[in-house]
C-alpha cells in the first residue's frame, strides 16, 4: 500500500541507512520492505510512537531486517521464495510433527543427527527439538530461561551441531522447529546482569520498580502461573535494589516489551535463528507478552499487535519462517493469535491446539464426547493460511482450561467436573491413571496433571498388574487419541517416547533440581535397547509403535486429511461416540468420516436412524486402517471398545 507519511519515513531511512547495507544487492528486500512498510509503521507507531526516539528506533529496526536479509543464505532465501509460490505448503497433510529434548530423545544434539532414521522410519518430517540455548545450571526451567539467545548450551552441542543437522534434516525434507523465548530472560543474561550493576539502559529491558506500590497494583489482578515454587509475580533483587517482575520462576525475569529496544533485540535473535536454517519458530508464552495494570496481564491487545510487528518484520527478511504461538489460553483468546487477517494483520501461522487436548483427555476420563462435541463446536473458526497444532501429550502438565459455559452447557458444574479430572487422573478414582498433580492452587483449588501419555491412559498400572485386557485397553487409548489428531485437520505433533509407550519417569525425584517439578515425570530418556523391541511382535512397543507408523502413512497419503477448514462436526445420538467428516478440499467428495468409541464397552451407530447422509451408501464404505469394511449388526455400525474409523468410499 502507498502513503505518503510512511513512504516519505521509508526513503528518508534508506538515506540514512549505512553503506555497508546500501552496498548489497537488496532487491527482494526492497520489494518485501515497500510492501510491508506502511504496516510496519502503522504498528511501530502505534506501539511506540509517543517516544521522543520514535524515528530513531525505526532506522534500527530496518537496519536489522536488512543485515538479517545480508545475512541469509542463498539456499535458504531459495526456500523463501519457493515457499511464497507454495504459500499453502504447511497444510499439506504430509507432515508429522515430534517433539522432544535433545538429551532425552539422544545423549545430544550430534548424537541427534544419528537418529534421523527413527524418524524417518515412524513418518516424522517435523522436529521440534526442545529448547538448547544456554541456560544456567538448576536454575533453567527446563530450557525456558535463557542466559544467552545466541550460544547453545555446550552441555548438548554447539552452534555447529545445529548447522549439521538444519542441513541434515532440509536434505531429508524434515523440518526443524526452535523454541524462541520471547517472553523473559535468565536472570543470568547479560542484560539482567547489566541492570543488576545499575545499568539503566538494561533495567530498562525489564520491569522494575523502587517499591511495592506499582507491583502491589500489578498482583490484584495478575494470576500466578507457578504459585507452588514462584508465588507471587514480582521478585525483590537485592543487588539492584528494585523488584523486577518475575511471572514465571524468580530467576525468569519478564522482557518490557513497551520498549522498542527490547523488541529490536529480540528481532534480531528471531532472525539470526531463522538464518540458522530453522523452518518454524515456537513463541513461548506469546500470551504475557504485553503488561498492563488492572489485567491479568495476558492476551492483552498490543501483545498482539507486538506479533502482527514480528511477523512482518520476519516476513521482510526470512518470508519462509512460520511461527507457533505457545499461547495455553481460553480457546476464544487462542483463536486471536492466527492475527485479525492473513494478509494486513497476520500473527502466528500455527497455534497449539491446547483446548482440542484437554477435551481429549476429558473424553478419556468420563469415556463420553459430551464435552468434546461441545468444546469442538464452539472452536473459533480459523484464519486463511493457519492452522493447529494439535497434539496429546507435550513437555507441560495438563490444564482442563475448557470453557466454563461449555462445561455447564454439557451439564457438569465447573469446579466438580474439574476435580473429578483432576481425582480421576491422579489415580484417586479408580487407580488406573497413574498422574501426579502440578501446582496444587489451595486458594483457588485449581491444579494441572503431569504423567506420560501412557501412565495417564493405565499403561503402567496394566502392566504392573499384568492385566492382559487392561493393557490392550490402554494401548487402544493411546491410539484412539493419536487417530484423532492425526485426522482432526492440523500439524499433528507426537510427544517423545509417545509412540514406544514410554511409560513415567520417577528419576527426577532423586534429582536435586528437578524434584520441585514433576513436570521431568513425563520428560524421558529414550532407552533405545528398550525400543528395539519395536521390532518383536507381541510386545507393547511393537503394537503401538507399528499402529502409529501405520496411521502416519495413511494420514500422508489422505488429502481430505489436509487442513483448509474442511471439517464438519456430525452430532450423533451415542453419547460415548465422536464423529466428523473431513473432505478433500478441491473435490469435496473425496471423503473420510472419523468415528472413535471413547468408551470401555463397544457402541454403536444407529446409522437408520442418525440419518447421515455421508452413510447412505454405507454398504461402500471400508476403514483406511484397518483396510477391511466398516463392522455392521443390525443395520448398525459397531465399534470395539476405543475402537476408531477412518471410513471412505471404497
Ligand atoms: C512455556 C514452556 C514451559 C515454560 C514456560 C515458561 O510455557 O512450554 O515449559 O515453563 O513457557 O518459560
Amino acid at each position: 500500500m502507498y502513503e505518503q507519511i510512511s513512504h516519505s519515513l521509508l526513503n528518508s531511512i534508506l538515506d540514512d541507512l549505512k553503506p555497508d547495507i546500501c552496498r548489497q544487492d537488496l532487491r527482494h528486500f526492497y520489494t518485501r520492505l515497500g510492501a510491508n512498510f506502511y504496516t510496519i509503521y502503522s504498528l511501530f507507531f502505534n506501539l511506540y510512537g509517543h517516544r521522543d526516539d520514535v524515528e530513531a528506533q525505526m532506522l534500527r529496526l530496518v537496519e536489522t531486517m536488512a543485515k538479517g536479509y545480508i545475512n541469509r543464505s542463498a539456499e535458504l532465501e531459495q526456500i523463501d521464495i519457493q515457499r511464497e509460490q507454495d504459500h499453502n505448503w504447511f497444510l499439506s497433510q504430509k507432515w508429522v510433527g515430534m517433539a522432544l529434548y535433545s538429551n532425552g530423545f539422544a545423549d545430544d544434539l550430534a548424537d541427534l543427527v544419528t537418529k534421523i532414521s527413527y524418524f524417518q522410519e515412524l513418518g516424522i518430517n517435523m522436529v521440534h527439538i526442545m529448547p538448547i540455548l544456554m541456560c544456567p545450571t538448576g536454575k533453567s526451567d527446563g530450557g525456558y530461561a535463557i542466559s544467552d539467545f545466541r550460544q547453545v548450551d555446550d552441555r548438548l552441542g554447539s552452534l555447529d551441531d545445529i548447522r549439521k543437522i538444519s542441513e541434515e534434516f532440509r536434505r531429508n525434507d524434515i523440518l526443524l522447529v526452535l523454541d524462541i523465548v520471547m517472553n523473559h530472560t535468565s536472570d543470568e543474561h547479560e542484560w539482567a546482569q547489566k541492570a543488576m550493576m545499575g545499568d539503566s539502559v538494561y533495567q530498562d529491558y525489564y520491569y522494575t520498580f523502587d517499591n511495592r506500590e506499582i507491583p502491589d497494583m500489578f498482583e490484584r489482578s495478575m494470576p500466578e502461573v507457578f504459585p507452588e515454587t514462584a508465588p507471587g509475580n514480582f521478585t525483590w533483587n537485592p543487588e539492584m535494589e528494585k523488584w523486577v517482575m518475575t511471572v514465571f520462576n524468580n530467576y525468569q525475569w519478564d522482557l518490557n516489551y513497551s520498549n522498542p529496544a527490547v523488541f529490536i533485540e529480540m528481532l534480531d535473535i528471531i532472525l539470526f535463528w531463522a538464518n540458522q536454517g530453522v523452518d518454524i519458530l515456537r513463541l513461548d508464552a506469546v500470551a504475557f507478552l504485553w503488561k498492563k495494570i488492572g489485567t491479568s496481564c495476558q492476551n492483552e491487545r498490543n501483545a498482539h499487535l507486538i506479533l502482527q510487528l514480528m511477523k512482518d518484520c520476519c516476513q521482510v527478511t526470512a518470508p519462509g519462517v512460520l511461527f507457533i504461538a505457545e499461547a495455553i489460553v481460553a480457546p476464544f483468546e487462542v483463536i486471536k493469535y492466527f492475527g485479525e487477517d492473513a494478509i494486513v494483520a497476520k500473527e502466528c501461522e500455527i497455534a497449539y491446539n491446547a483446548t482440542l487436548m484437554a477435551l481429549l483427555w476429558d473424553g478419556m476420563a468420563t469415556r463420553n464426547t459430551k464435552l468434546l462435541y461441545q468444546g469442538i463446536k464452539n472452536l473459533p473458526s480459523k484464519l486463511e493460511r493457519a492452522t493447529w497444532l494439535n497434539y496429546v501429550r507435550c513437555h507441560d502438565d495438563i490444564g482442563f482450561g475448557f470453557d466454563d459455559n461449555d462445561i455447564r452447557a454439557v451439564g457438569y458444574e465447573p469446579h466438580a467436573h474439574r476435580r473429578f479430572l483432576i481425582n480421576y487422573f491422579s489415580g484417586q478414582y479408580d487407580g488406573i491413571a497413574r498422574g501426579k498433580l502440578f501446582m496444587p492452587n489451595d486458594a483457588t483449588g485449581d491444579a494441572r496433571i503431569c504423567g506420560s501419555l501412557a501412565s495417564l491412559v493405565g499403561l503402567e498400572s496394566a502392566l504392573e498388574k499384568t492385566d492382559e485386557d487392561l493393557i490392550a485397553s490402554s494401548i487402544n487409548r493411546i491410539l484412539l487419541m493419536h487417530s484423532i489428531i492425526l485426522s482432526f485437520g492440523g500439524l499433528p505433533l507426537i510427544y517423545n517416547g509417545d509412540a514406544l509407550g514410554v511409560l513415567n519417569n520417577y528419576s527426577y525425584i532423586d534429582d536435586l533440581i528437578k524434584k520441585t517439578d514433576n513436570r521431568w515425570i513425563h520428560r524421558p530418556k529414550i532407552d533405545w535397547e528398550k525400543a528395539e523391541l519395536r521390532y518383536k511382535q507381541g510386545t507393547v512397543e511393537y503394537k503401538i509403535f507399528t499402529a502409529m507408523k501405520k496411521m502416519i502413512a495413511i494420514r500422508k497419503e489422505t488429502s481430505a486429511f489436509a487442513d483448509f477448514n474442511n471439517r464438519e462436526l456430525l452430532p450423533i445420538e451415542n453419547p460415548h461416540l465422536l464423529c466428523f467428516i473431513r473432505f478433500d478440499y478441491q473435490r469435496p467428495s473425496e471423503k473420510v468420516l472419523v468415528i472413535a468409541n471413547f468408551d470401555h464397552n463397544p457402541q454403536y451407530v444407529d446409522v437408520g436412524a442418525i440419518g447421515i447422509k455421508e452413510l447412505a451408501g454405507r454398504n461402500q464404505w471400508v476403514d483406511l486402517y484397518s483396510g477391511r469394511m466398516a463392522t455392521q449388526y443390525d443395520d448398525r455400525l459397531v465399534l470395539q471398545p476405543y475402537q476408531f474409523y477412518w471410513l471412505t468410499e471404497r
